[in-house]
């Protein structure tokens, strides 16, 4: 089963709207090339119209880094998926700085998994355990229970339009990151099977899974020649155009694109 990688961008509270469109259009060149890898970045709520306008049909696709599931009423600082829908393919939801500090919920994320599918976005959904869970020997077992959560009531036919990310908190912008075997081990188990489970072999073949936390140019070729990892969520390395490109054109390369 072949499946298409896909490196996105996480650019978390970085960039104005000026900078990203400045870098996307440096960014669209350098990655020219490389087109067979699908390649995302998510700017904040305030540079998505900018930057989604500066790159209409090219290379790059664009995330919002999270959406509400309402269409629209009363919930000060929120942006819905609805109001999103025109401007980007992909949605950003469950990762774990706003299950730190936004209380995102593992009900929250399927809420908004179903406004993202609903509107004919797609969603990349971020699961991930933390340090101590981790030393626990907790982390198959928690991810799963993130997995099946976010997944409750999606149809077969709209898991092509999911990714899951699986970033472990204890690397994510810690430099320290899981090794390749690793990471693969989890993802394997904890995400793949857990679909397998849920839907069946189809659907948990051709699911996409990326890798995130702390990737860089130095490792992403251990993440990338992983049989059950498809692609990574890159936070600091996705800031600059020159290391952003290196994941790119090593994902193309290792996964013989
Ligand atoms: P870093 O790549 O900076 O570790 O961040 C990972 C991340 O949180 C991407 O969503």
């Amino acid at each position: 089963m072949s499946r298409t990688p896909i490196i996105a961008g996480n650019w978390k509270m970085h960039k104005s709207p000026k900078v990203a469109v400045a870098f996307v259009q440096e960014l669209a060149s350098m990655i020219q090339p490389y087109d067979k890898v699908e390649r995302v970045v998510a700017p904040t709520f305030l540079a998505l119209g900018s930057v989604a306008a500066a790159l209409e049909g090219a290379a790059l696709k664009v995330a919002s880094q999270d959406a509400h599931w309402e269409e629209s009423g009363a919930y000060t600082s929120q942006v819905s998926a609805a109001m999103l829908q025109p401007l980007v393919d992909y949605v950003i939801i469950g990762h774990s700085e706003c299950r730190a500090f936004l209380n995102e919920t593992d009900e929250n994320v399927n809420k908004k998994a179903h406004a993202i599918l609903a509107c004919g976005l797609q969603a990349i959904i971020a699961v991930g355990e933390s340090l101590e869970q981790n030393e626990a020997g907790e982390t198959v077992e928690f991810v799963r229970s993130q997995v099946s959560a976010a997944l409750e009531g999606i149809s077969a036919e709209d898991m092509r339009r999911v990714v899951i990310a699986y970033e472990p908190i204890w690397a994510i912008g810690t430099g320290r990151s899981a090794s390749g075997e690793q990471a693969d081990e989890i993802i394997k188990s904890a995400v793949r099977d857990t679909v397998r489970a849920l839907y069946d072999d189809a659907v948990a073949d051709a699911l996409r899974i990326q890798y995130g936390g702390s990737v860089k140019p130095g490792n992403m070729e251990e993440f990338m020649s992983q049989p059950n990892i498809d692609g990574a969520l890159v936070g600091g390395a996705s800031l600059q155009a020159d290391d952003f490109a290196a994941l790119i054109e090593i994902a193309s390369r290792v996964k013989g694109m």
